[in-house]
């Protein structure tokens, strides 16, 4: 097992998440499934490793990330790719490229043993129909089909284009025509995936029935002693010597034990000569905390940015600039005060407080306690009150 620390963790790299997978495919018997998981938790790694087991379970699959589809004919088309390129592609291509598609598809030409190459008209090609012709030619193949859509929040982000009208419109169309897909082709199985909550989405856009015949599953860090386990498999595949109290120190410092915090620290204990010690894991997360690393964390604030686009991580941000202050974080009223200069109307500012809020929940910043919103992770809450709060919002 290597010790991956970024990458999707594939094949030997993949640890557990035994029960979630076999509750996912439980699911997939009956249901299409929406998975809501915090960033960094896994999903794609455990969205790979259902791919690599699904034949078991009789399903073929397709898996896309349309994280930087820039438009609805872009998303059909990274379907198309990904199933021609599949091992049905074969037959699927028989029967596609005789029918209507192979007049409204501009190029469609297999290149090679397994690759396709296929581009769809830009004037006027309708989405729509195209993608309703493939799950319809889908599901008359023999078994049936998985299709895995990875980061569909970040795509329905980009259509609703900073909320403006017409964005809410095409998000509609979008969401209205998938379920539509899913309820038309019942040979085709969907698992949606994404950190940001499409639920938070629908409920904003009032269109929560878009969403409302997916069975929604979450994905949570591993549990204390799956996070023991994990790292002595790594400490016995890197011959680093792990003692039970060291693991136990390890666990308890990272408080919100998502497999990727995990590798983090372990690869920078790797160079300790001998036993670690508690002290060393100490000096690990303080380094990993530490400027040369910040490329571990930034990610989260430049993510909101990517996602939510300003002002709203503008916002957001000054969210968590706040709730990183104390361990046990704030309360709903002091947050709320912190959006009163950018949105005096108070019904706008709860309006966008309970949003954010909610976005900041499902992706895994903040969480609830005892009626204040602190950080999930005390390693991401340290980051920031060191690195990216204000000097006048810190403590020390
Ligand atoms: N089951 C696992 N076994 C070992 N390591 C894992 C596992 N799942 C995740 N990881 C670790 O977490 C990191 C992130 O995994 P992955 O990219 O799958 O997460 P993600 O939830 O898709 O992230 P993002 O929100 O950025 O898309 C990997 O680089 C790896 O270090
Ligand atoms: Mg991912």
């Amino acid at each position: 097992m290597r010790n991956v620390t970024g990458a999707v963790a594939e094949g030997d790299d993949f640890f557990n998440r035994i029960n979630e997978m076999e509750l996912f495919w439980r699911n997939l018997e009956t249901d299409n499934l929406l998975l809501l998981a915090p960033r960094r938790v896994g999903k794609t790694s455990l969205m790979r490793k259902m791919a690599e087991e699904a034949a078991a379970y009789g399903f073929t699959t397709a898996l896309v990330d349309v994280s930087d589809c820039a438009d609805e004919l872009h998303f059909v088309q990274r379907l198309y790719a990904a199933i021609l390129e599949g091992p049905l592609g074969d037959p699927l291509w028989h029967q596609i490229k005789e029918n209507w598609l192979g007049k409204t598809i501009d190029r469609i030409q297999k290149v090679g043993a397994a690759g396709f190459s296929l581009e769809f008209r830009s004037d006027g090609a309708d989405w729509t129909r195209l993608g309703e012709e493939l799950a319809g030619a889908l599901s008359k193949l023999e078994g049936r089909w998985l299709i895995q859509i990875d980061e569909l929040p970040v795509f329905v982000l980009k259509l609703l284009d900073h909320d403006v009208p017409a964005g809410r419109a095409r998000v509609r169309e979008f969401l209205y025509w998938l379920r539509r897909l899913r309820q038309k082709y019942t040979g085709v199985r969907w698992m949606l995936a994404g950190s940001i909550g499409l639920d938070t989405i629908t409920t904003r856009l009032n269109i929560a029935d878009a969403i409302n015949d997916l069975h929604i599953e979450k994905l949570g860090s591993f549990e204390a002693p799956v996070a023991d386990a994990f790292l002595q498999a790594l400490a016995a595949a890197h011959s680093v010597q792990l003692g039970e109290a060291v693991r136990a120190h390890i666990v308890t410092r990272t408080g919100w034990t998502a497999p990727y915090y995990l590798q983090l620290i372990f690869h920078q204990l790797r160079g300790v000569n001998g036993e670690v010690t508690q002290s060393d894991v100490d000096r690990a997360i303080e380094d990993l905390l530490g400027p040369h690393h910040r490329n571990y964390f930034d990610y989260w604030r430049q993510r909101l940015y990517e996602e939510l686009g300003r002002p709203d991580a503008e916002l957001a941000v000054s969210l968590l600039h706040h709730c990183c202050r104390a361990p046990e974080g704030s309360t709903r009223s002091t947050l709320s005060l912190v959006l009163a200069c950018p949105i005096p109307d108070p019904t706008a500012r709860e309006d966008k407080l309970r949003y954010l809020v909610d976005v900041l929940q499902n992706d895994g910043y903040l969480v609830e306690a005892d009626g204040r919103w602190r950080f999930l992770s005390p390693l991401l809450r340290e980051y920031w009150l060191r690195r990216l709060a204000p000097q006048e919002d810190r403590n020390d």
